[in-house]
């Protein structure tokens, strides 16, 4: 009888539990307004449905499902402990993009936001926001910096590049190492060395702890990110030192432009602030770059039509130049055509970015949808991406399609609005020279391998290739 009791007890615990998690998700005051959807089970929602099917061969199955059920490409959903307002179409995500700041403001978890830490581009809005976003954006603006950028890109990629002749090597791996490599020099002026080895191990524990319980304690997850962020810190504080002690005019790097950024009345970014950001944008640029650059190798493997393309293009820029000539930022922007639709088409394919979240902070509602104040909007890119009215046979590797001119609102692989990726132009040019030196180098053999869509696009075998000069 007892124990009849105590289990009875716990049974009305948990439902009590359960139903003021419900109560405090907003899951008994769903607004009929609403577009129709499932919250799927209290708490965790449809989280895993959601991980489940982006897990899968085809990620789109999540979206494409419940468009079909409900009739509509808006619909509501739960995750991660939030009513969520899910959306595949382009206009509404569009104006859910443009409207950051005034009915949605973006929103990273809150480890995320922690871990960075105060005024970092993650977790500031307003003018700190745009002052920051501005700075990185408007960094590749001059033809001198994107030449020494370029420079510099291909430094890393031919110096990474020059011992795969006749081995087995992990493409994953590669582009992993020369991302960060890439992203060093670009943030903090780093040539690859001791000192960039260090970050990247460091790099590598902070970024272990993003999604955890942001709360200080001996040996957890978050401490020894924190440990890890504050031993970066020690290598930025001695640039910083440095730079100081010899100033220069010119702005190198990301460093310097937040250095020498200043607001309206002279006032110039904290240190602690800048530290903050150069973390939070290794975060963005270490991630992303990499999955897009090693798809692009897969997708052209696969491909041999495309593969002679490049080839062609590439050589045609190589036959121009002297041996071992650099390439200009005129060879990037005028005379890749064909590598451009191959980034494109790559980035629609793999999505390293495939929606962001959102959470509404007013009220509102475009084309009949409504998006209830204190909810999720989810703008989810990848069924655009693969929208067959649009892009047909569209699970097709197909560089061609973008001889034609696609709308702007069909192809966000960087996102838009305010917040729009402010290290898209580095992220393509990442991929232009990684396949400019592979096609022109090399021929290559792949091994067995399988995409992994989720939680970041990675291979199950690190995607093993085999390299020969090319003759
Ligand atoms: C192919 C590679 C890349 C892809 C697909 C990509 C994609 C994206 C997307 C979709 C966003 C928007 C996030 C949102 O709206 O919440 C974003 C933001 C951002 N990205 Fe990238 N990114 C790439 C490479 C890079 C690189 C190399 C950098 C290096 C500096 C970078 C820096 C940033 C920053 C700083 C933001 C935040 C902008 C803000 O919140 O104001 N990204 N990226």
């Amino acid at each position: 009888m007892a124990v009849l009791q105590i289990l009875g007890a716990i049974v009305a615990g948990i439902l009590g539990f359960l139903w003021l998690a419900m109560l405090w998700a907003g899951q008994l005051h769903r607004p009929k307004r609403a577009p129709p959807g499932s919250f799927g089970l209290p708490v965790i929602g449809e989280t895993l449905q959601f991980i489940r099917d982006s897990r899968s061969k085809n990620p789109q199955v999540y979206a494409d499902k419940r468009k079909a059920k409900y009739g509509q490409p808006v619909f509501t959903t739960h995750h991660m402990g939030y009513p969520t307002v899910m959306s595949i179409d382009p206009e509404v995500n569009k104006f859910i993009l443009q409207n950051e700041g005034k009915y949605f403001l973006s929103n990273y978890p809150k480890s995320v936001r922690s871990l960075f830490g105060e005024g970092s581009i993650a977790s500031t809005y307003g003018d700190l926001h745009k002052r920051i976003h501005n700075a990185v954006l408007s960094f590749i603006n001059t033809t001198k910096l994107k030449q020494i950028i370029m420079a510099d890109v291909e430094y890393v990629i031919k110096t990474n590049m020059s011992n795969w002749e006749g081995r087995t090597v992990y493409v994953e791996d590669e582009c992993k190492m020369m991302a960060f490599n890439i992203i060093s020099k670009y943030l903090l002026g780093l040539m690859p060395g001791e000192e960039t080895k260090f970050l990247m191990k460091e790099y590598k524990k902070f970024i272990e702890g993003i999604i955890s319980l942001p709360i200080r304690i001996p040996g957890n997850y978050y401490n020894r990110s924190m440990t890890s962020k504050e031993n970066c810190i020690k290598v930025m504080e001695k640039i910083v030192e440095e730079r100081r002690r010899i100033p220069h005019s010119e702005n190198k790097d990301i460093l310097d432009a937040l250095m020498n950024d200043t607001d309206q009345n002279g006032g110039k970014i904290p240190d602690h602030i800048i530290y903050n950001n150069i973390m939070n944008l290794f975060g963005a640029g270490d991630e992303t770059g990499p999955m897009a650059m090693m798809c692009a190798v897969k997708f052209v493997y696969e491909c041999p039509k495309a593969l002679d393309q490049l080839r062609e293009e590439h050589f045609a820029i190589r036959r121009r130049k002297e041996s071992g000539e650099p390439l200009t930022w005129n060879d990037y922007a005028n005379c890749m055509t064909f590598t451009h639709q191959v980034i494109n088409e790559t980035l629609r394919l793999v999505n390293p970015a495939a929606g962001v979240n959102r959470k509404v902070v007013k009220d509102v509602e475009f084309k009949g949808y409504f998006f209830p104040k204190g909810w999720l909007a989810f703008p989810y890119f990848r069924n655009v991406h693969l929208d067959e009215t649009v892009y047909p046979d569209p699970l097709t590797f197909n560089p061609w399609r973008w001889e034609k001119k696609i709308p702007s609102i069909y192809f966000t692989p960087f996102g838009g609005g305010p917040r729009i990726c402010a290290g898209q132009e580095l992220g393509k040019l990442e991929i232009a020279i990684l396949l400019h030196y592979l096609v022109t180098q090399f021929t290559w053999v792949h091994h067995e391998d399988e995409i992994i869509n989720f939680p970041a696009v990675s291979f199950v075998n690190k995607l093993p290739i085999t390299v020969k000069r090319l003759q």
